[in-house]
């Protein structure tokens, strides 16, 4: 059977409980059901839709969850497919496979060499596309992530990686989760505890972007930015990497807290700045 389930802060609150408990299971329902969120069926989903359509001027969106696992729509009939956190995502293979790897801007940027241990805090997850890729090359990473629903989708995503007979990760045992702001996480780690720390905050630029990917477009539209922390982030980062710390940004905006990086790494639509300790 094919579940959706639904949590919007704002338009649901209060929401009843359609789904009968007795028919959730699988390890994703049991995470969601600890969250206590509310789970309808698929038959109750069109008259779920039109009742959020009329909240005017709020941009609706919900969780979806089906057989290939948790991920956020827009709910309108004709919304484009869920974006999910995928630790295997074919994509990212596929650069890997063809010269991508070591030879990507990020690689280059953090410094990952072939055979040579490196221990990586990704302080600001998103959807766990630069994890994964520091996960494939051999990286340790420690990640983290602030908000509460991108929290839920990297659960899921982990989950899904590790029950995946078919493209088991390998590399999850490399993986370090903590579902935490990396304002409070950084400070609690100790000087040098990782040789690099990765920065990739939300960026209001990044909105006008030609054609920013589904994924971020997603993000956008449902997280603000985060320029006010940024000051507080990079120092708190600089005292927790012992090599460097990384910040991706959009190639023409300005630095990070307006502070000048030691090194840049540059590509045609982003950089990464690099400050040392
Ligand atoms: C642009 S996305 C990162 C995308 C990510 N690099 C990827 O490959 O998918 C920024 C993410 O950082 C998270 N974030 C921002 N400030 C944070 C903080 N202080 N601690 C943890 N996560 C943070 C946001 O919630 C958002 O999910």
């Amino acid at each position: 059977m094919l579940w959706v389930l639904i949590c919007v802060p704002e338009c649901v609150s209060g929401f009843p409980l359609l789904g009968h408990p007795a028919d959730w299971n699988g390890p994703q329902l049991g995470l969601m059901r600890q969250r206590g969120l509310a789970c309808i069926g698929i038959h109750h989903y069109r008259k779920y839709c039109q009742q959020a359509l009329t909240v005017p001027n709020h941009p609706s969106w919900m969780f979806w969850l089906d057989d290939q696992g948790l991920g956020v729509r827009e709910i309108h009939v004709q919304a484009p497919q869920p974006v999910r956190v995928d630790f295997v995502d074919a994509t990212l293979q596929w650069r890997i496979r063809h010269g991508g790897g070591f030879g990507e801007m990020l690689a280059r940027a953090c410094r990952i060499r072939p055979n040579e241990p490196i221990r990586i805090c990704d302080a600001t997850a998103g959807w766990c596309q630069d994890t994964s890729l520091l996960l494939s090359l051999g990286a340790e990473v420690w990640l983290c992530e602030r908000s509460t629903w991108m929290q839920w989708l990297i659960e899921d995503g982990i989950l899904r990686a590790a029950h995946d007979p078919e493209h088991r990760c390998t590399w999850l045992g490399q993986l370090h989760w903590t579902a935490m702001s990396a304002l409070h996480w950084l400070p609690s780690v100790g000087r040098g505890a990782c040789d690099v720390v990765y920065l990739d905050p939300m960026y209001p630029d990044r909105q006008r972007q030609a054609r920013p990917s589904k994924a971020m477009a997603v993000l956008h539209q449902m997280l603000p930015d985060d320029l006010e922390q940024e000051p507080e982030l990079l120092t708190s980062a600089r005292q927790v990497a012992k090599q460097r710390v990384v910040v991706k940004r959009p190639r023409h905006a300005p630095f990070m807290a307006e502070i000048q990086p030691h090194h840049q790494v540059l590509g045609q639509s982003s950089r990464f700045d690099i400050y040392l300790p």
